[in-house]
């Protein structure tokens, strides 16, 4: 099943190309988007039904070498031939041909239509064209330059075999879960805060067949959301708890969601310095990648039981809000001496945790944009991902599976006395300057059951990409973790 997102909640989504699936080429397609590789810096063209006599020619005489990444825009016959470079043939993997399929969509804008086919593998091919072709145009006022206003969206038809129509449309859905996703996230935090984040993810979540369950401030108070309402009482945006339920007609196991969902981090009173706090728009990246994987998990009817529990909150500094030295008391009982306001994601999603781990789920994977310490750790585009030996190894290794890199670190036993309070059962933050993502994980382990595989993967860094855009990851909201996340749960179902 398909969904729409009412405007009224999310007034801009991103652009993308349109595609369909086709079991033979069109002949009247504005351009061929041509696969190419590379032998010893010379262009080559795999034997492909679609490439039309003369193309390797054309391609030689403009010096194209088919090295990765290469784009090259050539006339063969008077029909527009789109070549794009893979390198060396040997070496190609479904990343490269995301990648280079990215780097390709970015450059349609503008063409009518296309046709590409799938020797390379369907699923890679509609990630990295609707991935890569993402954009999104913000609150802009309308072109004036006498085009439709969206510089010409492309149709693009994908040419395959029989068998390939339903990985295509897997990898369809998926991908529009990533948009999603990246919609959420690049959407400033003055259009989407708590209230609206939840109402949408109720209308969005019950048109694809999910349980919505939304608690506001009032259900938080009765049931003890300690760590959510400290977070959220010095803003005028009340904050909420969604839970979403994902039952499937058959399965063995159960998996719990929980992602961080601060719509917008000013620090609170230990208020952040000026400089990129805009950036703090995309701390609510952990709870929209959950949203969007639990949204996949069902139109893909996996064979897993999912809950996602995401706390939305805004964390501002004013009279109302939640002091350094204050101690709260979050869901189950566990107190915190809350020593740094700016360390507000652990807060609610102890609260989150501590609820999902309720129902003894087989498996709980977190996600959030937790700690700077993760970009002085692993850079900008490597998740740190913690929690139970094995289980923390296989997030890792399927995050580098799908693209999205990952990499596994420890929790310190040495932290454990930095965690103990003179008035609370432990502390927020820690004295020390350094292991500031271990820290956070280990103060997250406790919140989380005895008998459930747990892993905390920090995104702080690979949610948002502030530089250009690469391959299939545009400027901005990045959708990451959602495809490891996606990767997990279909682990898991086939497992079962
Ligand atoms: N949302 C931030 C972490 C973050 C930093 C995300 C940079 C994305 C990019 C988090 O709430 C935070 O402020 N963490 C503090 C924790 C510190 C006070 C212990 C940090 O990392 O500085
Ligand atoms: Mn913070
Ligand atoms: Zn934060």
């Amino acid at each position: 099943m398909t969904f729409s997102v009412p405007e009224s909640l999310l007034p801009v989504r991103g652009d993308s190309v349109s595609l369909n699936f086709s079991t033979s080429a069109p002949s009247d397609t504005a351009a061929l988007l041509l696969p190419v590789t590379s032998d010893d810096s010379k262009v080559e063209v795999p034997v492909t039904s679609l490439a039309p006599k003369g193309a390797l020619e054309a391609l030689e005489t403009v010096g194209a070498k088919g090295t990765a990444g290469e784009i090259t825009r050539v006339v063969v016959d008077g029909k527009l031939v789109i070549a794009f470079g893979l390198g060396n043939a040997d070496e190609i993997d479904d990343e490269t041909v995301r990648r280079a399929v990215g780097s390709l969509a970015r450059t349609l804008y503008g063409t009518e239509s296309a046709v590409i086919s799938t020797e390379f593998g369907v699923t890679p091919v509609v990630e990295g064209l609707l991935l890569g072709a993402y954009k999104y145009k913000g609150f802009k006022a309308p072109c004036q330059c006498g085009c439709d206003g969206e510089h010409g969206l492309t149709d693009v038809t994908v040419v395959g075999k029989d068998d390939e129509k339903e990985a295509f449309d897997q990898a369809v859905i998926l991908a529009e879960s990533v948009m999603l996703a990246r919609d959420l996230v690049n959407t400033p935090s003055n259009h989407l805060y708590p209230a609206v984040y939840a109402e949408l993810i109720e209308n969005v979540g019950k048109q694809v067949g999910l349980e919505v369950d939304v608690f506001d401030e009032k259900q938080l108070e009765e049931q003890g959301f300690g760590g959510i309402l400290a977070v959220g009482k010095g803003s005028a945006r009340a904050p909420r708890l969604v839970h979403l339920k994902w039952t499937p007609s058959a399965s063995k196991s159960s998996v719990a969601l929980v992602g961080k969902g601060i719509t917008f981090d000013t620090g609170g009173i230990s208020l952040k310095p000026g400089a990129k706090m805009e950036d703090m728009i995309s701390d609510m990246g952990g709870s929209a990648a959950q949203f969007g994987a639990i949204v996949a998990a069902a139109r893909l009817n996996l064979d897993v039981a999912v809950d996602a529990w995401l706390p939305l909150a805004e964390n501002m500094p004013s009279g109302t809000a939640t002091r350094p030295g204050d101690v709260i008391r979050h869901y189950g009982g566990i107190t915190s001496e809350v020593l740094n306001t700016d360390a507000e994601g652990r807060l609610v999603l102890a609260d989150a945790i501590a609820r999902a781990a309720e129902d003894n789920p087989d498996f709980m994977i977190e996600t959030s944009t937790l700690t700077g310490a993760q970009l002085v750790a692993l850079g900008n585009r490597t998740a740190g991902v913690m929690g139970s030996d094995e289980f923390r190894d296989r997030v890792a290794a399927l995050g580098r599976e799908v693209g999205e890199q990952a990499w596994a670190m420890p929790l310190l036993e040495e932290q454990e006395e930095e965690l103990k309070s003179p008035v609370a059962d432990i502390r927020n933050v820690h004295n020390a300057r350094t292991g500031g993502m271990l820290f956070a994980g280990l103060y997250l382990s406790r919140f989380v059951g005895e008998d459930t595989e747990w892993v905390h993967i920090d995104v702080a860094g690979p949610a948002w990409n502030g530089g250009s855009p690469r391959g299939y990851t545009p400027k901005r909201a990045t959708g990451a973790p959602l495809r490891t996340i996606v990767a997990t749960l279909r682990s898991i179902a086939e497992a079962n």
